[in-house]
């Protein structure tokens, strides 16, 4: 049955933009909603819009008398139902830009099933400014809209694909509960009191980690879930409170294995969602955290362009005579380098520009040196460089500069992270602003082998950098067990601070994709990597009794991985803010402005909960 017939209802034999050339002849029932109408006196043209596209339908005075009435007081947006014969364009008056466009529909009968009034913006204008707040406002009237809608098409494609591809792994498809108790995952949690339990709180889960570990135990060994997860955190282009991950995890598996399956995965969803877009390199290429950072000066590299961080301070001699270089050498620090391509010529105005964000970026400042084609420099430091190390910076960065111009030199001198983490940033801020990633170009890399801690020095204490669960890579497990346990003797010297864990995340385009790791599996050794983040036993029972009890009835070895849905969407229609591929959306201060909440609960709502709240409600924010 054609794609058309199968979406026949009632009020309708076909849908509009399915209709052909084909289909001339056939006497059709539509129902939609008017795109546009054009009023040439006895002829009325009604462009007939529902989400699968647009059709012209023509309702001639002459031989539809009644239809043609129907249409006189009928505007934008109103709904519907017409039925009549399709037919050929007169030649000359095909519109190519329109599947439908050689056929238009000749109505003699028209009936209005709904009215509209005049909308707060055009439907029909999908290229319109249109002001952020009044699109979510009116959400329902923005995804009628051409762009949103066929992002949501996509999203919708995509989540199939993902849904197909596991189960042709051998994947089940498990929920898992809404209403649980504290997941962390770094942020906030959204936490709803029980009325059945006064005083008592459920946390919504900001991933579904214990549980899929739990199925694990289970014997579930391959799960995965489109799962809705939620954190309450800063918000930002990437980040909404309530959001989506392809969450999965897997039995008897090894690092290689699960990056294997995920890798086979992800390329084929992407290739079934958009077949159109070329993905960079395959297989990913891998990078540990450690050359990322040295090579990119972040843990989510953008492989669509070069300008990789330079090691300026191996070009140099040990003493430079320039101080804010030989201090921080002196200090354990690094120099590095990025090199900008057809820059040479930059202006003061840039430099000021450039120096106050990698300040924003946390360096003390920020030096250039503008290699000229003819071999010149110029630069503030200029003196400090003898020949032989103007020499070494050419070799360093790449050569000769070809661009007329000349190239730019921008270096950050300072500690071995930051330096890295500034240029990093710089190098992503100015690749945006010279266009030079390819748009449609997927870049897919994975980044592996993170430091298993990081040191908090406000509490003396060993952070999980990414997950709490995961497992040390195999030849640092030794490292946990040789660090003390008592709280009392933790430093940032502990041998624990140099373990990496099996922790590997899939990049896109400069973004982070998803996360995962395999799993430590032991409850001696979870037990153990709790207590050096903190915990006391007690603390750590509290909290995951249920996952390191379970531990003790035979767990097999497994790890998982979590990909941003809404990410994985917006990186595959282009968009820089996750919030257009989502239906309902929150803003910036997590409202939802189409039904207003956050909004306060009622009298009675407090009561039956036994709540009352200590602080006036504030003025709610956009
Ligand atoms: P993680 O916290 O890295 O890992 O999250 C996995 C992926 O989820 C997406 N993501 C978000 N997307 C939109 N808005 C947010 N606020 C948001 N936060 C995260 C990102 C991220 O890469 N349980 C682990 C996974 C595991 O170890 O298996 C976890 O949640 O794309």
């Amino acid at each position: 049955m054609s794609e058309s017939g199968r979406l026949a209802t009632g009020l309708r034999s076909d849908v509009c933009g399915a209709l052909r050339a084909s289909d001339a002849e056939r006497r059709v029932r539509l129902a939609g909603w008017i795109h546009r109408r054009r009023d040439h006196g006895s002829l009325v043209f009604i462009d007939l819009r529902d989400r699968y596209g647009i059709v012209q339908v023509v309702v001639d005075a002459a031989t539809a008398p009644e239809a043609h009435a129907a249409l006189v007081d009928a505007r934008i947006e109103w709904v519907i139902a017409v039925e009549g014969v399709v037919t050929p364009r007169r030649a000359g008056t095909e519109n190519e830009k329109l599947p439908t466009g050689a056929i238009e529909v000749a109505a003699d009968s028209v009936r209005i099933l709904s009215q509209s009034k005049t909308p707060p913006f055009y439907i029909n204008e999908p290229d319109a400014p249109i002001d952020e707040s009044v699109r979510l406002k009116h959400r329902y009237l923005d995804l009628r809209r051409e762009p949103l809608r066929d992002r949501l098409l996509m999203r919708s494609a995509m989540v199939q694909a993902i849904r197909e591809v596991h189960h042709e792994h051998g994947f089940v498809e498990v929920e898992t509960p809404i209403l649980i108790k504290s997941t962390p995952e770094g942020a906030r949690d959204f936490i709803v009191p029980s009325r059945l339990q006064p005083g008592s709180v459920y946390a919504l889960p900001q991933s579904p980690q214990q549980m899929k570990q739990l199925l694990m135990v289970a014997g579930f060994d391959r799960y995965f879930q489109i799962a809705r997860c939620f954190r309450d955190e800063d918000l930002r282009g990437d980040r909404q409170p309530e959001f989506t991950q392809l969450d999965l995890e897997m039995s008897f598996v090894d690092e290689t294995s699960v990056r294997g399956f995920v890798e086979q995965m992800v390329i084929e969803v992407t290739k079934r969602t958009r077949p159109d877009r070329p993905m960079q390199q395959l297989p990913f290429p891998v990078f540990t955290y450690e050359e990322a950072l040295e090579r990119y000066g972040s843990d989510k590299p953008d492989l669509r362009y070069g300008m990789e961080l330079i090691d300026l301070g191996a070009a140099l001699p040990a003493a430079t005579g320039f101080k804010v270089f030989d201090d921080v050498r002196a200090s354990g620090g690094r120099i590095r380098a990025i090199r900008v391509p057809g820059k040479g010529g930059v202006a003061r105005s840039e430099i000021d520009d450039l120096t106050e964000r990698a300040k924003r970026h946390g360096a003390s400042g920020l030096v250039w040196i503008a290699l000229q084609p003819d071999g010149e420099i110029k630069s503030p430091i200029a003196k400090f460089l003898s020949p032989e190390s103007v020499e070494a910076i050419w070799s360093a960065s790449g050569g000769k500069s070809t661009a007329p111009e000349g190239d730019l030199i921008l270096a950050v001198a300072g500690e071995r992270v930051l330096s890295a983490e500034v240029l990093g940033r710089l190098r992503v801020e100015i690749a945006l602003e010279a266009n030079m990633a390819d748009p449609e170009i997927l870049a897919f890399c994975w980044v592996h082998r993170f430091p298993m801690y990081q040191w908090d020095a406000e509490s003396s204490r060993w952070d999980a950098t990414h997950n709490p669960f995961s497992a040390p890579v195999p030849e640092h497990v030794e490292l946990l067990a040789t660090t003390s346990g008592d709280v009392s003797k933790r430093s940032a010297g502990d041998p624990a601070g140099g373990a990496l864990a099996q922790q590997y995340d899939v990049v896109l385009n400069g973004w982070e994709l998803g996360g995962g790791s395999v799993r430590i599996h032991d409850r001696a050794l979870l037990e153990r990597s709790f207590a050096l983040m903190g915990h006391s036993l007690d603390d750590a029972r509290a909290k995951f009794g249920a996952l390191l009890d379970a531990f003790e009835y035979g767990a097999p070895p497994h790890g998982g991985i979590a990909i941003g849905v809404e990410r994985w969407a917006a990186l595959l229609a282009n968009q820089v803010n996750i919030r257009e591929v989502m239906a309902f959306p929150k803003t910036q201060s997590g409202s939802d402005l189409m039904l207003e909440a956050p909004s306060e609960p009622d009298a009675k709502q407090w009561s039956e909960l036994g709540l009352s709240l200590a602080l006036k409600p504030s003025t709610p924010r956009k």
